[in-house]
């Protein structure tokens, strides 16, 4: 079983609040979303490997930390997911950007994939997938097979709000890939929508509808 790491941090959960209500504008949604995701990142990125580096400061040698290994690769699932990628950006500002486009169709509620752009030497990198929502979890179920396709080895997934029947199913199917959520929700409505939720998230990030 994949582990799932809640980040319940105070000041996560009281910008989760904000982006809930639906008075909450697209423009500040769009905020939260990217606070949140840096507070987010801040967890994702505790376990990253450090090497020693000998470097010299003003006043002797001595022995310094850093991440070892090539950049990490942030990969947002289009749309909502770019919504994600300055906050992780701007706790690693090096890290390479790859690109999953998928969409739920409406009727089926099944994923669709679109487009796949990723960086090079993806299977020497950790792999962060970011999206704001699981819900039935069949996009982010998709996004991680199209990961391990194009060759990725390590990958985190990392989201904002879960449904317990998404984050069970993405369990089961990838067993191998730790799971990152804000909150976990009540549940699915009939549309798959998260209950309660935050509405649609793409839509309420970028002003559509
Ligand atoms: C939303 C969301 C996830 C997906 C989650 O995207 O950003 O990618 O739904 O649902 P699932 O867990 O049931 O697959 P959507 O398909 O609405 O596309 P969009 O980002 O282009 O709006
Ligand atoms: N996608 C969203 O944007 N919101 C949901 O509640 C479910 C899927």
């Amino acid at each position: 079983m994949s582990k799932l790491t809640v980040c319940d941090h105070p000041l996560i959960q009281h910008k989760l609040t904000i982006m809930r209500k639906k008075e909450t504008s697209s423009h500040e949604f769009r905020e939260l979303v990217k606070e949140i995701a840096t507070l987010m990142g801040y967890e994702v990125t505790r376990d990253l490997e450090l090497s020693d580096i000998e470097i010299e400061t003003p006043l002797e040698k001595t022995i310094g930390k850093e991440i070892s290994g090539k950049k990490l690769g942030i990969v947002p699932i289009l749309r909502a997911g770019v919504g994600m990628v300055d906050g992780f950006l701007s706790l690693v500002p090096v890290a390479r950007v790859g690109y999953i486009g998928l969409y739920r169709d409406p009727e089926t509620l099944k994923p669709v994939t679109y487009y796949n752009k990723m960086p090079k030497d993806i299977s020497e990198r950790t792999m962060i997938l970011v999206d704001p929502m699981l819900a039935t979890g069949g996009s982010l179920i998709e996004a991680v097979r199209e990961l391990k396709n194009s060759g990725a080895k390590s990958i985190k997934a990392v989201c904002i709000v879960g449904a317990p029947e998404g984050i069970k199913a993405f369990q089961e199917a990838h067993p191998d890939v730790d799971l990152y959520l804000a909150a976990v929700d009540r549940c699915l409505n009939d549309h798959g929508y998260i209950l309660p939720g935050l509405g649609d998230a793409g839509d309420r990030i970028f002003g559509t509808k």
